[in-house]
């Protein structure tokens, strides 16, 4: 388990900027964190050093919006879906067979429907600094995939990561 700490939107956009280089075909990323914490701008910050010319809102009504670059992004937002049915709406399979890169916002429902391997990344308000603009990216590797990445990832975020980051 990592922690990163950022103290503005930009950090946070940053933050996922670094995740990019390290980023391979059919890599998934789950986003969980309260309205507001900071789950679509950490994906901004992935689409714009993916390359992504388009702006990257939040694709809660679409439920799912796909952006070409270095890899292609997939980025949904299942924060609407009403019930588990509706995943068979978003042919989750399909799009995870398309070698691109996905990110799932609320994504602990489809959890049961994705590959063992993704990196899950829990964005939490920074309750323990008297700042607004701050926040706490915990971050955990799911799989091989992404836990023989770790020392990777620790050296990508390095001047990001706070001092828990030896508690797992
Ligand atoms: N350190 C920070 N990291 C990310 N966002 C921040 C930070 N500080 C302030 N913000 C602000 O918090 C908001 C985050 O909005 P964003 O849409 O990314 O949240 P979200 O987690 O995707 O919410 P939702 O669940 O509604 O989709 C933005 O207004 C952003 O400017
Ligand atoms: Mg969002």
């Amino acid at each position: 388990m990592l922690h990163v700490r950022t103290r503005s939107v930009d950090a946070t956009r940053q933050v996922a900027a670094a995740l990019e280089p390290l980023l391979r075909p059919s890599d998934v990323i789950l986003l969980s964190g309260d309205l507001g914490a900071g789950k679509t701008a950490f994906v901004q910050g992935l689409a714009t050093a993916l390359g992504v010319r388009e702006p990257v809102t939040s694709p809660t009504f679409n439920l799912a919006s796909s952006y070409e670059g270095r890899l292609r992004l997939h980025h949904l937002d299942v924060y609407r879906l009403d019930n588990p049915a509706e995943v068979l709406d978003l042919d989750l399979p399909e799009l995870l067979e398309d070698e691109a890169v996905m990110c799932i916002e609320w994504g602990e429902v489809v959890v049961p429907e994705l590959p063992r391997d993704f990196l899950r990344i829990r964005i939490q308000l920074g309750h323990l600094e008297d700042i607004d603009d701050a926040r706490v990216l915990e971050i955990e590797s799911t799989g091989p995939a992404w836990m023989s990445r770790e020392q990777e990832l620790s050296l990508a975020w390095a001047k990001w990561i706070t001092d828990q980051t030896e508690d797992s």
